[in-house]
């Protein structure tokens, strides 16, 4: 147990810091046991890409920031493995624990284990077994370097068992980012975020996109935008841009298009507790991204993913989501088909129950 004393969390973009929430909290329980310790890679930097989710998730200042920011993969990963390998020989943490499949994930779990570090991988396991996808490449190798192996399900478990991961490293614990959903939904009660944005519950859609492979080529971006523009005339839509996605409106010449529409509402990324509002109260969720089809199928909102593939089969097989790809008549046929009732039953796949990062600390106890 004396090895583990020390913990050293990792977070570097926006969809980590919902997945350490829970795991903060949970191991804060045991102060005798264990003494944790929050680094920042610095990959997302912008308030609203960073900021606002501490404030939302009370998350504490981390111990460390690296302040790595933008660049190609190459450049970010290599200066996180820098950065944080100088953590590492400085505090010389028992475990260092990654999340998801970020480049921070990855980078940080290289240089942990070649110090020989402990690492554990919350959320391992998943693949989408398309190596187009950056974070396919960083889940794989996460994985493969990664001592504890902590999936969110069984399917999960399987592609790590395939991969001739032994299966005493794997633990199937649930789902971490449901346990910050869970947590976090009674204080959407209360918000006005609909207000804010001139609709209500059950009348709009939402929609999510950062993938490079929807947003930097001229002729898919600029098909996703026109079915967009068009659906939103039947269903108002609020788009909260991802920095990505802003830059290529405005270097592919879309932004005009976007701008000028009052049913297509963009905005600026928004915080945690005000996305998961308007998830909450949404007819459908269009995205491309691979949390907001794991929320959508525990919200029971019918999700609608704009992808040709997805790391997480089990919303699929729940029955919240469809994996349509981006040709815009795919899209319009799925919302239509949202439009027209026909509705899904939506299941909570196994163990999404709010008690993830409790059975991962059970795990670290025994340890
Ligand atoms: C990253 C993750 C992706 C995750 C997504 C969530 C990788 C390979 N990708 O993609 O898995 O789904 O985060 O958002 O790790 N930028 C800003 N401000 C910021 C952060 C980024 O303006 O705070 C801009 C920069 O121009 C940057 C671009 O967004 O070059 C892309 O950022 P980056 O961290 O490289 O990847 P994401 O697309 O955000």
């Amino acid at each position: 147990m004396a090895r583990f004393r020390t913990i050293a969390l990792v977070v570097g973009a926006r969809p980590n810091f919902m997945k350490v929430a829970p795991l903060l909290q949970e191991l804060s329980k045991y102060p005798q046991v264990f003494r944790t310790q929050l680094i920042h890679t610095g990959q997302h930097y912008d308030a609203d890409m960073s900021d606002v989710f501490f404030q939302d998730l009370k998350l504490p200042r981390p111990d460390r920031f690296l302040g790595v920011g933008s660049g190609s993969h190459a450049e970010q990963t290599a200066k996180v493995m820098v950065a944080f390998e100088q953590v590492c020989v400085e505090e010389r943490p028992g475990l260092v624990v990654v999340v998801g499949d970020v480049n921070s994930t990855m980078a940080c779990a290289i240089a942990a284990k070649k110090l020989c570090i402990p690492v554990a991988h919350v959320e391992a396991g998943l693949r989408s077994r398309d190596w187009t996808m950056p974070e396919e490449i960083n889940r794989v190798v996460t994985d493969v370097v990664s001592d504890l192996l902590f999936t969110p399900s069984r399917d999960a478990d399987e592609n790590l068992l395939r991969e001739g991961i032994s299966p005493e490293r794997i633990h199937f614990v649930g789902n971490v980012m449901i346990d910050c959903l869970l947590a976090q939904l009674p204080k959407t009660e209360t918000r006005d975020t609909l207000q804010h944005f001139g609709v209500t519950a059950g009348n709009y859609a939402t929609l999510t996109l950062h993938r490079p492979s929807n947003v930097d080529d001229a002729e898919i971006f600029g098909g996703i935008v026109d079915v967009v523009l068009e659906l939103s005339r039947e269903l108002p839509i609020i788009w909260p841009v991802h920095p990505r996605s802003r830059k290529m409106l405005e270097q592919l010449g879309l932004s005009d298009r976007v701008e000028r529409n009052l049913d297509l509402r963009l905005t600026d990324p928004i915080g945690y507790l005000d996305m998961l509002t308007l998830n909450r109260r949404a007819r459908a969720i269009l995205t491309d991204s691979g949390g907001l089809q794991e929320e959508a199928t525990v919200l029971g909102v019918p999700c609608i993913t704009l992808r040709q593939n997805t790391e997480r089969p089990v919303t699929v097989e729940a029955g919240a989501n469809r994996i349509v790809g981006n040709h815009p008549a795919a899209i319009r046929a799925a919302v239509w088909s949202i439009l027209n009732g026909n509705g899904h039953r939506s299941s909570i796949p196994e163990l999404w129950d709010g008690k993830a990062a409790a059975r991962i600390v059970e795990v670290l106890l025994r340890l």
